[in-house]
């Protein structure tokens, strides 16, 4: 039966392997099983109530809500790769974002959220944090050790996401931490993009990290699930949040996360791969103005990313030459295996039109060209180019049917 070994002597794609299961202490199955629980039996009064009165110990079943043997193997592998103390999961990366914000605010607190935060990010801001009474100043992505002029005496949180939510800047992490730090805030940073294969925020400075579970991790396009994983400081804040908001996510999520997680390091490269091959091509067609992606040598962020990332996932923009909207739709409803649909991570490709110009309060998204969201799965990269140069035919031809509308 293989042994674990000494986990911490292990890079990230060995711990792939190795974290998360026993199968030693589980008749030597390889994959351990999944605990569906919400009653939780103790032994007797005295064991009841020392589990109901006692201290709560990390990593011990006292009720389903709180942890069970399928949940912590997820957590504390998620929490290992992120290079933080402490992992909790959620139902779906936007409570994942909820709790990691709540964990830290209460009325009267101020919060600066990058420019380029996730829509519901931005939506939960104005939305929940305002009825709370929680100001939110939105600040530029490219801002860096300047925020330290926004933060006030009442800022208790910064957020970030790196590379940003359809723009993809690349934040200078390391600089937002130290001004947080300063002014007696916490960062909080969305690594969804990256996965904790590619980057820890953590080791960057940062107090918090968030993994939308249902991209990357899952991997299938098939569970809700979040993570949010905090140093040892602010581990027991955690804790609380999630004691507090109840959201656990279901063991079978759980599961099809930890598997996920096996493959996450060979599903990376792949993705990066045939992702930059995509965006190399796109950046060379007369359709396109512009392609955001941060592995790109000639993109905005490209040094930042190259210091803090360890590689490219497979998310990116384009920023079409002007053109009609049925133009761009044309375009879009002719893939045959790009997707049109939310959420990524997937195996399947996908692509989305996008309105960044909507979603700015302290920047300004300029020229409003139509833009879109690309994807790209683990399918062939030559088929999906292919894909996308009939799609580019069907926008010409559907152009010169509607010059009018220029
Ligand atoms: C960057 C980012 N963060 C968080 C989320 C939210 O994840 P979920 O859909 O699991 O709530 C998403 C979803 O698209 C996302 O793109």
């Amino acid at each position: 039966m293989a042994k674990d070994g000494d986990k911490a002597r292990y890079r990230a794609e060995t711990l792939l392997s190795v974290l998360g299961r026993d199968p030693a202490a589980n008749h030597g199955v390889v994959n351990p099983p999944v605990y569906h629980a919400s009653t939780i039996l103790h032994e007797n009064t005295a064991a009841l109530k020392e589990a109901t009165f006692g201290p709560r110990e990390y990593g011990r079943t006292y009720y389903g809500r709180f942890g069970t043997p399928t949940t912590f193997p997820l957590q504390d592998a998620i929490a290992a790769l992120e290079q933080g103390h402490r992992s909790y999961l959620f139902g779906s990366g936007k409570a994942a974002i909820v709790a990691a914000l709540l964990a830290f605010v209460k009325s009267g607190d101020h919060v600066l959220m990058t420019d380029s935060a996730y829509g519901p990010t931005r939506a939960m801001a104005k939305g929940l944090l305002a009825r709370m009474g929680v100001e939110t100043t939105f600040y530029d992505p490219g801002i860096g050790a300047g925020i330290a002029g926004l933060i006030r005496p009442e800022t208790s949180v910064v957020v970030a996401e790196s590379p940003g939510s359809l723009t993809f800047e690349v934040q200078d992490l390391p600089a937002l931490a130290d001004a947080a730090h300063a002014g007696g805030a916490v960062l909080v940073v969305d690594n969804t993009w990256a996965s904790p294969l590619f980057c820890q925020p953590l080791r960057l400075g940062a107090d918090l990290s968030i993994q939308a579970g249902t991209k990357y991790i899952v991997g299938h396009s098939d569970a809700m699930l979040g993570a949010v994983t905090a140093t040892e400081e602010h581990a027991e804040a955690l804790r609380h949040i999630f004691e507090e908001l109840g959201a656990a996510p279901g063991p079978d999520d759980c599961y099809l996360g930890l598997r996920g997680l096996r493959t996450l390091s060979v599903r990376l490269h792949r993705h990066q791969e045939t992702g930059l091959r995509l965006a190399r091509w796109l950046r060379a067609r007369p359709e396109v103005s512009r392609v955001l992606h941060p592995a790109l040598e000639d993109d905005p962020g490209h040094a930042l990313w190259k210091r803090d990332f360890s590689g490219a996932s497979s998310l990116f923009g384009v920023v079409l030459e002007p053109v009609p909207e049925p133009a761009v739709e044309a375009f879009l409803d002719s893939l045959a295996l790009f997707g049109l649909g939310y959420s990524w991570g997937g195996y399947e490709s996908l692509a989305l039109p996008t309105y960044p110009w909507k979603l700015r309060d302290a920047t300004r998204w300029d020229p409003a060209c139509p833009t879109l969201r690309i994807y790209a799965g683990l399918e062939d990269a030559d088929d999906l180019i292919a894909d996308l140069a009939q799609g580019f035919a069907r926008m010409a031809e559907a152009r010169e049917a509607a010059p009018e509308a220029e």
